[in-house]
């Protein structure tokens, strides 16, 4: 069968053009229907931890597919409450923890949504959100997210949600009793790896604490290992009241889920929410064996330590399109002085490498956790090639530097 590349197709077009067609994966590498080797450095925006095909990955579905996939949340299974356990210990929660199980980081969002309201009541109608944050596409998650742009075909919202800048005195004017929650996106990871100023998480769990709402943080793209920390609001050494995570937590396999802290575990009670497919036994089983093994290979640390060796590789090319990086660990954003983000992306497809652009201006890095020398060398190669020659188009074009 001759496949073609063709979404306008088959399928709706809010996607666009696809850019490749891939048909296998083997640790940081891609294959497309032609044969063509690529080295991935999006890693399916963040989610394949592990790489792709990892044994530990494999087995773990496997083994689970033929044990016992899926009973319905009417009932328990061992690898749902091994996982919520882990999730406890790992965010550091204490006993007072407790874990709600989507399939997806907007699912997990809309769970948080739903406990701000459980929080907040009558009397606390106002829900906190920053400007430029994203938090998901359903219309829960949309209404939280600060993008006039993606909500405007959508209107009317969901109701209550005020968006407020990343800074601490735009939080202090807007906080109030009235405010159920506050919503964080500890790294801004689609709006180009924009990190919240110095402070501003402490900043936020006092002002929040004093005020009695809840402060709930965004850890989909920042969680499970990805910035050094097994989250990201550890860096800052706070305890919120509640997270949400998915992505890299599956490393491939579709699961999100709200963590509460003791403070917000008892906001839920029979009826308020749930999901047919969320913690099922399938999904839980993968994931528990993926965060297990991103524990015994010590991925976190390999995160801050590749992200702190991949930023130097980024000096050293020393191209002058790029301004900088951002991020932390392994998610990382490299700021352009053009807008040129898109054709860096497509030029480096051309070379072999996959990475991706949030915006016009910048280039996002979020590789497999488990990468190494190897993959890294290979890397400096390819981007220092991709870099030169949309540097030498853009001259062209322009006549000189950008
Ligand atoms: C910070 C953040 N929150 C929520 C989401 C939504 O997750 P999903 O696409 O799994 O619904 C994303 C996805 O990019 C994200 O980066």
């Amino acid at each position: 069968m001759t496949w073609q590349i063709d979404a306008g197709r088959d399928l709706v077009k809010s996607f666009g053009d696809r850019m490749a067609m891939f048909v296998r994966g083997e640790g940081a590498y891609l294959w497309d229907a032609n044969g063509r080797r690529y080295l991935d450095f999006l890693a399916g925006i963040a989610v394949t931890s592990l790489g792709h095909a990892h044994p530990v990955f494999v087995e773990a579905l496997a083994t689970q597919a033929a044990t016992l996939a899926h009973v319905s949340n009417y009932f328990a299974t061992p690898p749902q409450l091994e996982l919520a356990s882990r999730l406890k210990r790992l965010a550091g929660t204490g006993d007072g923890g407790r874990v709600y199980f989507g399939n997806s980081g907007a699912e997990a969002n809309e769970a948080a949504f739903k406990l701000a309201r459980l929080h907040g009541g009558a009397d606390r109608p106002r829900v906190l959100a920053l400007t430029n944050a994203f938090h998901g596409r359903t219309m829960g998650t949309l209404a939280l997210t600060g993008k006039p742009a993606m909500q405007e075909p959508f209107l009317p919202m969901v109701p209550g949600v005020e968006f407020i800048d990343s800074t601490v005195e735009a939080l202090e004017a807007a906080i109030d009793d009235r405010v159920a929650a506050l919503f964080i996106e500890p790294i801004k990871g689609e709006a180009g790896v924009v990190e919240l100023p110095t402070g501003y998480l402490q900043a936020a769990r006092e002002l929040t604490e004093r005020h009695g709402a809840l402060l709930i943080v965004d850890e989909i793209q920042t969680g499970a290992g990805r910035t050094g920390e097994w989250f990201a609001f550890q860096h800052a050494g706070i305890t919120p009241d509640a997270i949400t995570v998915a992505k890299g937590i599956g490393g491939g396999f579709p699961i999100g889920a709200l963590i509460t802290f003791a403070s917000a575990s008892d906001l839920f009670y029979p009826g308020t929410h749930g999901s047919t497919f969320g913690g099922n036994a399938l999904g839980t089983a993968v994931a528990g064996a993926v965060l297990a093994e991103i524990e015994r290979a010590d991925l976190v640390a390999n995160a801050a330590d590749r992200g702190a060796q991949l930023r130097a590789i980024i000096d050293r090319i020393g191209s002058p399109l790029v301004s900088g990086c951002r991020g932390q660990g392994l998610l990382i954003g490299v700021g352009l002085r053009a807008p040129v983000a898109k054709a860096v992306v497509a030029a480096a497809q051309e070379r072999g490498l996959i990475i991706n652009a949030p915006n016009d201006e910048t280039i996002r890095l979020v590789p497999a956790l488990n990468i190494g020398d190897v993959e890294l060398d290979e890397f400096a190669l390819l981007f220092a090639d991709t870099l030169a020659a949309v540097q030498a188009a853009l001259a062209d074009s322009t006549g000189g530097t950008p």
